[in-house]
């Protein structure tokens, strides 16, 4: 098979990480999660002491942490300046300021370069997950899906994951981080005019993956 390129975007809460994950893995492709890339010098940031509301200042260091991420479905890892940083990037902190740091366009760039250069070396395709990577990052992917789900059905996701959390208080802060993803001027969250969009409010996990997993082997 040839290798394939799979964007997948949407919004938080709509099954974009357990979805890309269990393509991968099922289709023998590689796996990039670059929301875990802005979380993770977002991270760097906020434990450097950088002033989160000033632009100017995170773009004057977007470039210093070195990220590596692993590319294996089955154990996908994060490392920042050496450091892995998988448990840390998903804490509340992070999770609340990542949008703030992934608006600069200095740090969009930088980040952009390096998700274009591991989907480059994947020799047996890979499936790119995140906000802008059919719209910006990898505009001639194979195929691009586009997931959404009702904000009620991403909130009782979110809130299931991170065990009891409040629904309404996710539900809120869910809703505030998506609408400044969407709005912020540099590659906002948006459904490319070629992307497929799959609404999963109604479906189980398998029933998303079955049906990207089908789209996918259209393509090869
Ligand atoms: O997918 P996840 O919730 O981990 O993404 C965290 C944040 O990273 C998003 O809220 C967004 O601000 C940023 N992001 C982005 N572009 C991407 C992926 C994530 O701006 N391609």
């Amino acid at each position: 098979a040839k290798p394939v390129i799979v964007a997948i975007d949407g919004p938080s809460g709509t099954g974009k990480s357990s979805t890309s994950k269990a393509v991968a893995a099922q289709l023998g492709l590689s796996y990039l999660d670059t929301g875990a890339q802005y979380r993770a010098i977002t991270w760097w940031m906020v434990h450097n002491g950088i002033d989160l509301e000033d632009p100017t200042a995170i773009a004057a260091v977007a470039g210093k942490p070195e990220i590596v991420s692993g590319t294996d479905p089955d154990k996908p890892t994060i490392t920042v300046d050496g450091v892995d940083v998988s448990g840390p990037i998903r804490t509340q902190e992070v999770t609340s300021k990542v949008s703030a740091v992934s608006a600069v366009p200095e740090v969009r760039s930088r980040i952009t370069e390096l998700q274009r250069s591991i989907a480059a070396g994947a020799e047996d395709g890979i499936v790119v997950e995140g906000r802008d990577i059919g719209t910006t990052v990898l505009p001639d992917a194979d195929l691009k899906i586009f997931l959404t789900a009702s904000p009620e059905a991403r909130a009782a996701r979110r809130s299931g994951e991170l065990k009891g959390a409040d629904i309404h208080a996710t539900r809120e802060a869910l809703i505030k981080r998506d609408a400044a993803d969407s709005s912020r001027k540099t590659s906002p969250l948006a459904k490319a005019g070629d992307a497929v969009e799959v609404d999963t409010t109604e479906l189980t996990l398998a029933q998303v993956i079955e049906c990207v997993v089908t789209l996918v082997e259209e393509k090869r």
